[in-house]
């Protein structure tokens, strides 16, 4: 009879060869679901932070974002110490991804998600800074945003934070069962969906009673369709494969392709979870409450 101890090595030798040959099986993408890297896809952290269009480097930030408050331009969070995060601790890193605070104490702009990434666990959010760090360093200045007065105060963030943020990792849902509480994390912590597909009020906070509704009033201006599965006005008859396929090729039922941020988000982000984990956000869509709303065609004015 082995000794407690030794049992458990077993069992977690035979959890981690198992896990081994699921990835095997799956095919081609080789990163762990826990790896920074995967992290740091599976957050849509590169498209952001990286000016594509310009042809700017990878993570040096400068990407423009279109908001009814005006454009933001994201930070350079390359290790770069003068003009990136090189003289940030893993401590500045988990407050600012955890509370959406500089490490000067001043507030961000949610146009960066940390109202999403808030719900990651210590240890995903250390991976993820042990990525980061891992990265080429890039000296580039950053571009100050071009937002109004006084959407542009810092100091308002405060009382914003207070009435739309609650700051917290993600809690499991044990009634839920693991495929569902794995989708709802990757969802809700990581891949932020709903910052692109919530409705938002004038001052900018989602509207929780409408997750996933659709609004026409998305990122740069797009319409983002409502995918609750009400069958009308949003993707009730879906397949989890039809979600799966999307998340992995970004076409849709129709054979049509998808466009602008989402297929970004598809390209650089989405279809490099494993298969596992599109399952696990089909399910997680599969389940939520069907909300009615049209959300109606052309971009918003
Ligand atoms: C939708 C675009 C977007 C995505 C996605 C995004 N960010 Fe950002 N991020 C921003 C913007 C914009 C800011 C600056 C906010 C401000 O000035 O208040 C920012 C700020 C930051 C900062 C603070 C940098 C500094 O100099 O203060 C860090 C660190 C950061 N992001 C890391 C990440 C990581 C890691 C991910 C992925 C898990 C990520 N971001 C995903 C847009 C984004
Ligand atoms: C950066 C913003 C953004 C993010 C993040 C995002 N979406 Fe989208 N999504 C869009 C936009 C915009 C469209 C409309 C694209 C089009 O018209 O081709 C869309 C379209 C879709 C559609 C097609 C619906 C239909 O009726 O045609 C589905 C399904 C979808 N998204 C699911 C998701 C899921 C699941 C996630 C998270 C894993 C996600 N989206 C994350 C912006 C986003």
């Amino acid at each position: 009879m082995p000794k407690p101890s030794s049992l458990y090595r077993l069992t977690a030798w035979g959890g981690r060869i198992a896990a081994a040959l699921t990835l095997l099986m799956s095919g081609g993408w080789a990163l762990a679901q826990d790896s920074g890297e995967y992290l740091f896809r599976a957050g849509g952290c590169w498209a952001c932070h990286t000016d594509i269009k310009g042809g700017g480097p990878p993570l040096a930030g400068g990407r423009p974002l279109k908001t009814p408050f005006g454009i933001f331009y994201s930070p350079n969070i390359t290790p770069d110490p003068d003009t990136g995060i090189g003289r940030w601790t893993v401590a500045d890193f988990k407050r600012a991804m955890r509370e959406g605070v500089r490490p000067d104490g001043a507030h961000y702009f949610p146009v960066f998600p940390y109202t999403t990434y808030s719900r990651m666990t210590d240890d995903d959010i250390g991976r993820l800074w042990a990525y980061l760090k891992s990265q080429p360093a890039v000296s580039r200045p950053n571009r100050l945003h071009d937002v109004a007065w006084p959407f542009s105060m810092r100091l308002l963030q405060g009382g914003w934070k207070l009435m739309f943020f609650s700051s917290g990792a993600y809690r499991a849902q044990p009634a839920r069962g693991a495929e569902w509480n794995r989708g709802a994390y990757l969802v809700e912590a990581l891949t932020h969906c709903g910052e692109c597909h919530t409705p938002r009020n004038a001052m900018g906070g989602m509207d929780m009673g409408r997750w996933m509704a659709g609004t026409r009033d998305g990122p740069e201006g797009e319409r983002a369709p409502n995918i609750t599965p009400d069958k009308a006005t949003g993707i009730g008859d879906w397949s989890v494969g039809d979600i799966v396929e999307l998340l992995k090729t970004g076409t849709k039922p129709d054979f049509d392709n998808i466009q602008g941020t989402m297929e970004e988000a598809v390209q650089h982000s989405l279809k490099y979870l494993t298969e596992a984990d599109h399952k696990a956000i089909a399910a997680y869509f599969k389940a939520l409450p069907a909300v009615v709303n049209k959300v109606p065609s052309g971009t918003a004015k």
